[in-house]
């Protein structure tokens, strides 16, 4: 028997700097050790930016937290005259677990196209890393195609061409729904979920029902739950939501274990 642990994981964007960091997660953890959370249950993640990972790391370490850490980005390529890029062997070298890849501000702001995602999954296959796959529509796409062709599609793009698949995460995070306010239908996060979940089905086999699909997008501790309810979300990508620890621990107590 397998199932799937959720995952609870706070983007934190372009938002504080090593220090600021440092206090966030020992907030975090404390305030999720009061609360006497089972982090082998839930697993907990945190995405600070680059320049606070190497902190992060050494603290999480010394301190004993049970909390993952994730990357916000990395670079296609392994090594060499790149300036300003990350490699996937740095990463794994500070501890990282997780990736977030072709996350919307990535694709809108500088340009990432499908093929580029799909060159970061591989890099993070390279590297052992668990790249979490960011898929959705924007308004137009939403209203022009509905909900679910554009994270389908996009999904089975980041996937395409891989030697072998190794273990990744989606997650479906409407575009119009990030840093709105506004939020998907629980009932319809849960739909594209399943188009998705099916889409891996039928061009990967069996690894779909292994795979943990997130909703993102003005996530809050107040409406975790309805998301976490329907049978094929797996976890929460969460973005300002995740800069407040007490909001960020409320969020990260919602349990639900799916039993395959
Ligand atoms: P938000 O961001 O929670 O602030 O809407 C979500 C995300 O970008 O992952």
């Amino acid at each position: 028997m397998t199932e799937r642990t959720p995952l609870i994981a706070g983007n934190w964007k372009m938002n504080l700097d090593h220090l600021q960091s440092i206090a966030l997660i020992q907030k975090l953890a404390w305030t999720l050790i009061e609360k006497s959370h089972d982090f082998k249950d839930v697993e907990v993640c945190v995405i600070p930016p680059f320049t606070a990972l190497r902190s992060a790391q050494t603290l999480i370490d010394a301190e004993k937290f049970e909390l993952s850490i994730g990357a916000q980005d990395i670079s296609k390529h392994k090594a060499g005259a790149y300036t300003g890029e990350i490699s996937g062997q740095m990463l794994s070298k500070l501890a990282v677990k997780y990736v977030v890849v072709g996350h919307s501000e990535r694709r809108q702001y500088h340009g990432e196209s499908d093929e580029l995602v799909r060159d970061k999954v591989a890099a993070c296959f390279a590297s052992g890393l668990i790249p979490i796959i960011c898929v959705g529509e924007t308004q137009e796409q939403l209203e022009s195609h509905g909900p679910s062709a554009i994270p389908v599609r996009q999904t089975l793009e980041a996937l395409k061409g891989h030697e072998s698949l190794k273990e990744f995460v989606v997650a479906y995070e409407p575009v119009w729904a990030i840093g709105t306010g506004q939020i998907a239908s629980p009932e319809q996060a849960d739909q594209v979920a399943a188009e998705v979940r099916s889409a891996i089905l039928g061009e990967h086999g069996e690894l779909a029902e292994q795979v943990r699909i997130l909703y993102g997008g003005s996530v809050k501790a107040g409406n975790v739950a309805s998301f976490m309810q329907g049978p094929n979300i797996d976890g929460v990508l969460v973005g300002g939501a995740s800069l407040d620890s007490d909001e960020f621990a409320g969020i990260s107590r919602y349990k639900k274990h799916i039993v395959l």
